[in-house]
């Protein structure tokens, strides 16, 4: 298989997790690139359901190397929780995780300032995770962020922490928010055996990465989040902190732009978001209800009711052009099973000129009204189907009618089934 970078074309939860595990089979190394513990990322294989939010989706496949890049910012506790989750289930990291030494660490005091941030913003919250990723990637760029390289000299490491612990705990005091019971030198304490079982994993790993590539090893880099809550070029600021696009495997990874060769977008085949900000086909009525019912559209980190809507075509032909998406992932097919007619978004109204262009400007987006065609549903159950062909008439249209709204790119796969086993190959590399 070629390299592929793997990246959301909505609001994230498209089911990246499960293309990625679909890949896998045909890759060597599974590289995470930017975002940290907010992604929640889903595996459902032979029965078995896993949750990562660090941890690469291709973990679970024997023999597989999976990479924790420098773009990500780490919540090390939460990475060793999931090793030994991992571990209870009999799957072995051994040798297989690397941590890269430049990537920045989530400390608990970025989850402090996190909430406290939230709290001071009463009626305009973003809705963030709450995992302390802001105020980690903020530490990042005013340079005043600690590296998991750094935990190999403690007194380096201990010295940073304290310097930003100290400027964490006034600003979230000045914000009237609970800080720590224990003192800076208790955490600290308790830190060091969070170092004594990371530290063996930690390696330069764009290093590595260059070195395994060279003796053919296949590379799959798994976004977090989605095109839409980028940083620069999502609905802001109703987004996460990091790049979420494409472009950002190379610096998150630490590979040059000719690494790739592929870009599989994945697309959801209705739209749904988690947290603030705009969106246009947003179903405040009980199609909305039975989208999130069906689709079990609830928070893999923070368990929150997603916001449920119509596909929206207008944004993902945006996703293709900023990612430069080849193949297109269709998934959640099947919750659309029950529905008479479904409604895919071809343009927007905004300020009564219809425009099939993505407004870039979040005021504008704010203003957009979907203008609506209405395809017929199939009214069966398709989660058992096997091959594309084989679904209903209306399913085949559907599919084919979205891909024709998306300029055309092949379709690499439809999902009909959170399970493994619930993927049809469409149009291969
Ligand atoms: P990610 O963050 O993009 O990896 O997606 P999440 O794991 O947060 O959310 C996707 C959810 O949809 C998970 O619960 C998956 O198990 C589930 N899922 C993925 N593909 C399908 C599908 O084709 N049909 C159904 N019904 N569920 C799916
Ligand atoms: P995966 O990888 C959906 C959203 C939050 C919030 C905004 C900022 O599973 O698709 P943050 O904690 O990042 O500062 O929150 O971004 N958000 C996600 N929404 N899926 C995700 O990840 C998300 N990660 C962050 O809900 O609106
Ligand atoms: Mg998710």
């Amino acid at each position: 298989m070629p390299n592929a970078v793997i990246v959301g074309t909505q609001w994230g939860d498209e089911g990246k997790a499960k293309v990625i595990d679909y890949l896998t089979e045909k890759s060597d190394i599974i590289i995470r690139f930017q975002g940290g513990s907010n992604a929640g990322h889903t595996v459902i294989a032979d029965g078995r359901k896993f949750v990562f939010h660090l941890v690469p989706s291709g973990i679970i496949s024997p023999g597989k190397i999976c990479i924790v890049g420098n773009g990500v910012v780490i919540d090390a506790q939460q990475l060793l929780h999931e090793i030994d989750e991992l571990e209870k289930s009999g799957i072995s990291i051994d040798g297989r995780l690397l941590v890269s030494d430049l990537a920045h660490l989530v400390l608990p005091y970025h989850k402090a300032l996190d909430n406290a941030s939230e709290s001071s913003r009463g009626g305009g919250k973003i809705g963030t995770t709450g995992r302390g990723i802001g105020p980690a990637y903020a530490d990042k760029v005013l340079r005043t962020g600690i590296r998991t390289g750094d935990l190999f000299d403690w007194e380096v490491f201990s010295s940073k922490f304290k310097a930003n612990f100290i400027s964490a705990k006034s600003q979230v005091e000045e914000q009237g928010n609970a800080w720590f019971d224990l003192d800076e030198d208790s955490i600290l304490d308790k830190y060091k055996a969070v170092r004594d079982r990371l530290t063996p994993l930690i390696k330069d790993t764009s290093h590595y990465i260059f070195e395994a590539s060279r003796q053919g090893k296949q590379l799959l880099f798994e976004g977090a989040q989605g095109t839409f809550l980028d940083i620069d070029h999502g609905t802001y600021p109703f987004v996460t902190s990091s790049n979420t696009v494409a472009g950002c495997a190379c610096t998150g990874a630490g590979v040059g732009p000719l690494s790739i060769d592929h870009c599989v977008g994945i697309v959801k085949t209705y739209t749904t978001r988690v947290g603030n900000g705009p969106f246009p086909t947003e179903l405040n009525d009980s199609t909305g209800e039975l989208l999130r019912k069906v689709g079990h559209e609830f928070g893999s980190t923070t368990g929150r009711p997603r916001r449920c809507g119509w596909f929206d075509s207008v944004m993902v032909r945006k996703s293709i052009q900023l990612n430069g998406i080849t193949r297109l992932a269709f998934t959640k097919l099947d919750v659309l099973n029950d529905l008479d007619e479904i409604k895919v978004c071809t343009h927007y109204e905004i300020d009564g000129q219809v425009t099939g262009q993505y407004p870039s400007c979040s005021q504008k987006l704010e203003r957009a009204e979907p203008v609506y065609e209405t395809l017929p549903g199939w009214k069966c159950d398709i989660s058992e189907c096997k091959e594309f062909e084989a679904l209903p008439k209306h399913a085949v249209n559907y599919i084919n009618r979205l891909r024709e709204l998306c300029y055309n790119i092949p379709a690499l796969i439809v999902s009909v089934g959170p399970d493994r086993s619930q993927t049809m190959g469409v149009e291969p590399f």
